[in-house]
Order: C-alpha cells, then sequence, then structure tokens
C-alpha cells in the first residue's frame, strides 16, 4: 500500500478561515475582537519563527495581536507581572507564553500564572485536568491538530489501537487522552519501552512525537495504519544544507501507511490553526 498524504497546510488553512469567518460575525453581532498575547522572553532564533507565524495568522484571522518581546535577562517576578496585566485585560482572551523559557525561570510557576481561561496552549494544569477528566476545557493545540488529521482519514477511530511514542506534556500524554475520549485503545510508549518495534506493529493509528528524527522505522509500521508524524527536526543534508525531517523514516513508512502526514506540512500547519480556533473559544466563552 502507498499512504495519501494528509495535508495539513490545506487543512489548516481551511480551518483558518473558518475561523477567521467566525470571528468577523463575533465582531459583527457582539462587537468582540478575540485577541491574543504572544510573550516571547529571550532570542531563540526558532522561537522567534514560531512566534511571527503565530502573530502573522492572528492578524489574518482578523484578532487582536499584543505581542510582548521580552529580553533574556527579565526576571521571572517581571514576567509574572506581565502575565498578571494580561489576565486582567479584558481586550486579552488569549495569553500564550512561548516555550522554552530562559533557564533562570521556571516554566511550570509560570504557566500556572496564566488564567486557565486565557490559556490557549492548554498547559495550565487546571485544563490538563479537565482534558483528563474528559470535561470542557482548553486543549493543547498540537493534539487537537493531530485528531482533526486523523479524522480527515477515519472520522469514526472508535476502536482502534492508538500508539502514542512520547510521553511529553504537550503533545504526547494530552493527545493520549483526546484519542481516549474518542474512545481508541490507547498505548503511550516512550524511550524506556521494550519491544517499541512490536509495540508500533500494533498500531492502528501511531502519533510520533519523540523528538528523534527518523526514530520510527517504516519496517515497524503496521499495513494500513494512519501515520502521524509530530516530530520537526532539523538535519544536516549533503552539500552543506540542512532540512527537516520527521520522527518517523517516512519514505519506507509510506509503502506500508494508509495516511501518512509529511513533514514539513503536516502537523505544523494545524497547531498554528488550532491556536487560532482556541482563541476564539476563549473569546466566545468570556
Ligand atoms: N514551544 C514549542 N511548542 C510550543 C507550543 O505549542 N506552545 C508554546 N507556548 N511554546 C512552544
Amino acid at each position: 500500500m502507498t499512504a495519501a498524504l494528509i495535508d495539513g497546510k490545506a487543512l489548516g488553512a481551511a480551518l483558518r478561515a473558518r475561523v477567521a469567518e467566525d470571528v468577523r460575525q463575533l465582531k459583527e453581532s457582539r462587537g468582540i475582537t478575540p485577541g491574543l498575547a504572544v510573550v516571547l522572553v529571550g532570542d531563540d532564533p526558532a522561537s522567534e519563527i514560531y512566534v511571527r507565524n503565530k502573530e502573522k495568522a492572528v492578524a489574518e484571522a482578523g484578532m487582536a495581536s499584543f505581542p510582548h518581546h521580552l529580553p533574556a535577562n527579565t526576571s521571572q517576578d517581571e514576567l509574572l507581572a506581565l502575565i498578571g496585566r494580561l489576565n486582567a485585560d479584558a481586550a486579552v482572551h488569549g495569553i500564550l507564553v512561548q516555550l522554552p523559557l530562559p533557564e533562570t525561570m521556571d516554566a511550570g510557576t509560570v504557566l500556572m500564572a496564566v488564567d486557565p481561561r486565557k490559556d490557549v496552549d492548554g498547559f495550565h494544569p487546571v485544563n490538563a485536568g479537565l482534558l483528563a477528566s474528559g470535561r470542557p476545557g482548553l486543549a493543547p493545540c498540537t493534539p487537537l491538530g493531530c485528531m482533526r488529521l486523523i479524522q480527515e482519514v477515519e472520522s469514526q477511530p472508535e476502536g482502534l489501537n492508538a500508539v502514542v511514542v512520547g510521553r511529553s506534556n504537550i503533545v504526547g500524554k494530552p493527545v493520549a487522552q483526546l484519542l481516549l475520549a474518542a474512545n481508541c485503545t490507547v498505548t503511550i510508549a516512550h524511550s524506556r519501552t521494550r519491544d517499541l518495534p512490536d509495540v508500533c506493529a500494533r498500531a492502528d493509528i501511531l502519533v510520533a512525537a519523540v523528538g528523534r528524527p527518523q526514530m520510527i522505522k517504516g519496517s515497524w509500521i503496521k499495513d494500513g495504519a494512519i501515520v502521524i508524524d509530530v516530530g520537526i527536526n532539523r538535519i544536516a543534508r549533503p552539500g552543506g544544507q540542512s532540512g527537516l525531517t520527521g520522527d518517523v523514516e517516512f519514505d519506507a513508512a509510506k509503502e506500508r501507511a494508509r495516511a501518512i502526514t509529511p513533514v514539513p506540512g503536516g502537523v505544523g500547519p494545524m497547531t498554528i490553526a488550532c491556536l487560532m480556533a482556541n482563541t476564539l473559544k476563549a473569546a466566545k466563552e468570556r
């Protein structure tokens, strides 16, 4: 079987267009313009690119952008004070603190300071708890994007074996919760898992979120599986150039899978689209 490509770029653009239309209607009917504050501390080059893309998407969706780019020597207390002001600002419906934070800060403390109702990243323990207990809240954007991509291929994933490789709070754990909520039979595998190839080979749905280039081999993929590759790894290419590759050995995996996401152009664009959707949701619920 040669896999169909799941086009995250097109699906992300379609979702962003729907959000933009909803934003237009929200402004017209209730006079509310959803607003997102993006907080970046320091000058990590990858984070600067991510933040620029997020702020561009905010403007394109017709939302209000509140950028806060702070120097690397900002103290944690100064950052907490800014978050306090954003929590109190009625024009700000969503707050995103770009990670990683400088090593001088404790990310857990900073993320806990964000009002859970404005936590459009879904990283606050209150939102993690709501997700784990199957109650409405704000779920993290990359896992939401993964689910939309899976549902594009399989609208009723109920009963399927889903294997998530990776157990981060940002992707692995929340995507496992969303798959469970969709009635999949869920396994979370990680760096200490024994017989990882065998675990992967049972997956009707495989979500790879380990952050290691092409660690998941094509030969581990079950025939006809849906493969969602969350990895974005920069690697050296012949000729001294660099390129992006996922966590899955794409060329071999696509010969076995039913559908697979490319890197880039798979999960990445969905993350930003889901951030826009979460910001709209936060604005509607205020
Ligand atoms: N750094 C890498 N991914 C993310 C994300 O989804 N949200 C935030 N805030 N920071 C990140």
